[in-house]
């Protein structure tokens, strides 16, 4: 394998990949591991994709784990990216149809390589704060993997998440309180059960496993990126990893310099970055009181909140909130013309995809992608009281 080490986002501090790691050890900030890609290339050519294995695997070179240790993996990644037809005809638009992955969200591309590691290097008992999907997709994995799974959720999460927890054998706790609560719980109590912490950013491979968002997009675009990237944005890691696939792809020589405009979407009962980046603040507020149906954009604070908005700003993008009743009424109308039964958080994209196109910051000859993080079929209780 050809990650040499860990680097701090923030300070650069460099920490041991060979040992289990959480959060910078100087300052706190999360970790990404740096991939020797001049090695990675000897054997990693992008001709040679189409030849392999359809899972996000096909990429082990640029991902953590020792080439002879066995990933836990469902099948994960290599899903479509679809022409939208009738909504928004009048422009190039394309859907990333992340619900067909294990446990019908993109978590699984996370979660599979972070399962992976934290069992290479020895954890028994994995821990995660989730808004639903990401714990659905650690119950999994670590059944899969053989290992223990403890997923504090916020009491209201949707109803499906929590039974799928369950019959997947994890450890469920509901909590009073936001996603915050729950990280909180874990970070309390993790020293004395001997739980690893699987937070999104808190460990540094959630986001190797989501960047292959970005390296399977290339792919399907035939290297060409889009012009447009219209993202729901909770923790960040989708972003933050599709990101980081592009830099590597530019210095791997498969992409020029050129990058998508990167928008951020959240929910206007809960949009930290959106307020920051109006702002033209470095870091995000915390938002008293978040609330929305869209689970997963229900992330009041998020540990890479500086990451997300130096790259929106780099890209040329932005950020923009849509309301709870909107989404609701558009994630209907791409059902009925698309054929796609969308989570809420991507709804939310159609609709700040209409908003943004009146506005002007997309234009008619613009390719934009947006991404269906997850499956309708999990947000039976969003969908049903209409
Ligand atoms: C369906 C869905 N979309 C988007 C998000 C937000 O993703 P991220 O944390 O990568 O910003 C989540 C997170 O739970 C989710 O479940
Ligand atoms: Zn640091």
């Amino acid at each position: 394998m050809f990650v040499t080490h860990l680097e701090c986002s923030a300070c650069g501090l460099r920490h041991d990949w060979s040992r289990l790691q959480n959060l910078c050890l100087s300052c706190g900030k999360p970790l990404f591991a740096i991939i020797d890609l001049a090695a990675a290339s000897r054997t990693l050519k992008r001709e040679a994709l189409a030849t392999r294995e359809k899972s996000l695997w096909r990429y082990r070179e640029v991902l953590p784990l020792p080439g002879d240790v066995e990933p836990v993996s469902l099948g994960e990644g290599g899903t479509p990216l679809l022409r939208v037809q009738k909504f928004g005809e009048d422009a190039d638009l394309w859907i990333k149809d992340e619900s067909i992955n294990p446990t019908q969200s993109f978590k699984a591309r996370g979660i599979s390589v972070a399962v992976s590691m934290a069992k290479h290097l020895g954890a028994t008992k994995l821990a995660v704060p989730s808004a639903g999907n990401a714990g659905g997709a650690l119950a999994a994995y670590t059944a899969r993997a053989g290992l223990e799974a403890h997923i504090f959720m916020p009491r209201d999460t949707p109803q499906a998440n929590i039974i799928e927890c369950r019959e997947l054998g994890a450890h469920v706790t509901l909590i009073d309180g936001l996603i915050t609560d729950c990280g909180a719980e874990i970070a309390r109590r993790k020293a004395k059960e001997g739980w690893f912490d699987m937070s999104t950013l808190k460990e540094p491979y959630r986001v190797e496993g989501k960047k292959t968002l970005g390296y399977e997009l290339a792919e399907q675009c035939n290297w060409e990126l889009p012009n447009v990237i219209l993202y729901p944005t909770g923790g960040g890691t989708g972003l933050i990893g599709m990101w980081k696939a592009f830099g590597e792809m530019e210095t791997l020589g498969w992409i020029g310099a050129k990058r998508p405009r990167m928008f951020a979407v959240q929910a206007a009962g809960c949009a930290p970055i959106v307020l920051a980046f109006d702002a033209g603040e470095k870091t995000a507020a915390e938002i008293a009181g978040a609330n929305t149906l869209a689970s997963g954009l229900r992330v009041p604070k998020a540990i890479g909140d500086f990451l997300i908005l130096n790259m929106l700003r780099q890209s040329g993008g932005g950020a923009i909130a849509v309301d709870d009743k909107e989404m609701i009424r558009v994630a209907r109308e791409v059902g009925s013309s698309e054929g796609l039964f969308v989570a809420p958080e991507a709804a939310a994209c159609f609709a700040a995809f209409k908003a943004l196109r009146s506005r002007g910051k997309i234009g008619s000859d613009d390719r934009v992608v947006i991404f269906n993080t997850g499956s309708g079929i999990k947000y039976l209780d969003c969908y049903s009281d209409r």
